[in-house]
């Protein structure tokens, strides 16, 4: 019989993993005083595992994708102690809507929701795992009804009826498959699987109310979400991404892939070198333009105006695209420091920020993980 053990629960750590298009992504984490404490980070380029170049996109089996997860975690460096472990999957495998529906009990909503949510998804029902879940209204706004005037209820004072919204998320149950396989033979013990966009959020967001644009810049594409009070209110995928500005350098100047990719990072954007600034800015433009456009259109559509614009992915940590950004939104641009929802050493502070961006994904997930552990 343990009398005593109440008191003397073990410390438990977790890890987050992103497994992206170009490179996975590990960050373990444990729950100490209270806070979140960095345990250990890494991160594996996948183009090896498919015969190409670091920072290139690229598909591959799940059994090769269990092989680098395995490489990683058992690499020197990094040596991941657990595999409790909290997994992003892409925006990409997801269907998400907004939904409103009457403010009924949640058990009723689980019976209406289903039956709702088949005009939002394109594809049979019994293809997709659904989730959903309310998003807290904090009024219900005169302008929801029709003629203006909330409708006479019969009552002696009339009551607004309340309505929710509700975020659902589709994810096909081949995504699903694909991922419990992953998991299975890398032998890895996964709570749950998470659309990296949650993630990404759970990493990046102060308490602003006001709506912010997160802008992830991967290997092959972009990803744009406008989020307001943890919802997101919009979405965009813009096929560009970080390696779109290598082969543009390789293209441009006759170098091989390798080449490029360590002069894209060494070099950057930051005008010192101005045919590879002009060269990076061929895909950047495209994206701003992408980004702006997703950007006005919220805008237009809400009435309201982004306040801030939020950059994640390896593509962020490009030297000298802060201050393109800057130029470009003409709103407030910072690059994540999702480290900072951590308690890290303090000599690893300046690394730390710089390669935050990259490891948003991974450290929201392991955030989760921990929350659920407790
Ligand atoms: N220091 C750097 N400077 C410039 N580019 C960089 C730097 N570090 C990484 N990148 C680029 O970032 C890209 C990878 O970003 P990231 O790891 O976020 O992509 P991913 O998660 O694999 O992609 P996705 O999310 O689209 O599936 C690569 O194309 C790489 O060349
Ligand atoms: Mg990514």
């Amino acid at each position: 019989m343990a009398l005593f053990n109440f008191f003397a629960k073990p410390l438990t750590s977790v890890i987050g993993i992103d497994i992206g298009s170009s490179a996975i992504k590990i960050v373990q984490i444990k729950k100490q005083n209270g806070q979140a404490v960095l345990e250990t980070y890494g991160e594996l380029s996948l183009g090896p595992y498919a015969n190409a170049t670091i920072g290139q996109a690229v598909i591959l089996p799940p059994e090769k994708i269990a092989n680098a997860l395995v490489d990683l975690m058992r690499e020197k460096e990094v040596n991941v102690t657990t595999n409790k472990c909290g997994i992003s999957i892409p925006f990409a495998s997801s269907l998400m809507s907004v939904i409103e529906m009457p403010a009924v009990s949640t058990k009723q909503l689980g019976l209406m929701v289903p039956i709702e949510a088949r005009k939002y998804i394109p594809v049979p029902i019994s293809e997709v795992a659904l989730d959903w879940s309310i998003v807290p209204r904090s009024e219900v706004k005169i302008e929801d009804y029709p003629e203006g005037t909330p409708p006479d209820t019969g009552l002696a004072t009339p009551v607004n009826i309340p309505k929710v919204d509700i975020l659902v998320v589709a994810i096909h149950n081949d995504t699903i498959a694909r991922y419990t396989d992953i998991v299975q033979k890398a032998g890895l013990a996964a709570g749950f699987f998470e659309i990296e966009i949650f993630s990404t959020m759970r990493a990046v967001l102060d308490d602003t109310l006001s709506p912010v644009m997160i802008m992830d810049m991967g290997a092959a594409s972009t990803k744009l979400y406008i989020v307001e009070r943890g919802i997101t209110k919009a979405s965009h995928t813009v096929n560009r991404g970080s390696q779109d500005i290598t082969s543009n350098i390789s293209k441009s100047l006759g170098l091989p892939l390798e080449k490029s990719e360590i002069m894209k990072r060494q070099i950057g954007a930051t005008g010192e070198d101005k045919t590879m600034t002009e060269i990076i800015r061929l895909t950047l433009d495209y994206i701003f333009e992408e980004a702006n456009h997703a950007l006005l259109s919220f805008e237009k559509k809400y009435n309201k105006t982004v306040s801030k614009v939020i950059l994640v992915g390896g593509g962020a940590a490009l030297k000298g695209l802060s201050e393109l950004a800057k130029a470009n939104f003409n709103t407030d641009t910072v690059q994540a420091n999702p480290f900072n929802k951590l308690a890290t050493p303090a000599f690893l502070e300046n690394i730390l920020k710089e390669t935050g961006p990259e490891f948003a994904v991974a450290i929201g997930a392991a955030l989760r993980k921990l929350a659920e552990e407790e």
